[in-house]
């Protein structure tokens, strides 16, 4: 079985924990063995480090520098791994995050980011590990502002403003535009079971998920 690596996007807000779980279920009612796993995190030294890049002040080279010290750690301890055994791995942002909150929101060098992504995502054989692909939940800031009030105590990003979100929201409007094949772009303003079927129509397409697996499963 040819291993599958699916990373999730979108403004703080888009809706991507409960499909990322229901999509997860649908690929395990199909015999795979998902890894389901996150950015910054999925290690212990990784999740030591998004504790600090999510509630501490730093200046915005530091943050990338932290984000991509955890992602490497990450591709080689858990991704990697993954891959070869031929597990689908579900990865909760990914590099396109750095891009887009990082670059996009708070305006730093992507030139500098690109090459931290070449550095992180090398692979033994030269090439550049990225994502299969990635599902961009797209949705307008202000909306998601009404969606996180009052959710849950905001972290250092999710307090942010919403003109910050409007430059995360280019961000992954470029790098989409830069790699159109990668990504799928999903309207996460519709009701939850529109974008679980957009979603799901995406991976029926890529013959990834079956027709009937696909009807009967969604978030509740
Ligand atoms: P989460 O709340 O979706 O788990 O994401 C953690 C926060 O970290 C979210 O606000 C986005 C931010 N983030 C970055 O700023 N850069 C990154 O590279 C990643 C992966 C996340």
């Amino acid at each position: 079985m040819q291993g599958l690596f699916i990373s999730f996007e979108g403004i703080d807000g888009a809706g991507k924990s409960t499909h990322i779980e229901s999509l997860a279920a649908a690929f395990r009612a199909q015999n795979r063995t998902v890894v389901l796993t996150r950015e910054p995190g999925g290690t212990p030294l990784a999740e030591k480090l998004r504790a600090l890049a999510l509630n501490e002040p730093m200046d915005a080279l530091t943050e990338a520098l932290l984000m991509f010290a955890a992602r490497r750690e990450h591709l080689l301890q858990v991704i990697e791994p993954a891959l070869a055994r031929g597990d689908v791995v579900l990865c909760d942002r990914f590099t396109d995050a750095t891009f887009a909150y990082q670059g996009g929101g708070r305006g730093f060098d992507l030139q500098v980011l690109a090459q931290l992504e070449q550095w992180v995502q090398a692979r033994p054989d030269g090439s550049l590990r990225q994502p299969d692909l990635t599902v961009w939940f797209d949705l307008a800031p202000e909306i998601a502002a009404q969606r996180l009030a009052g959710a849950r105590v905001p972290d250092k990003f999710e307090s942010q403003p919403v003109e910050f979100f409007r430059r995360v929201a280019a961000g992954y409007a470029d790098r989409a535009s830069a790699a159109p094949q990668r990504f799928v772009r999903l309207d996460a303003a519709l009701e939850k079971h529109k974008v679980w079927q957009q979603l799901t129509q995406a991976f029926v397409r890529r013959g990834w998920l079956a027709i009937m697996v696909a009807a009967n499963s969604g978030p509740r």
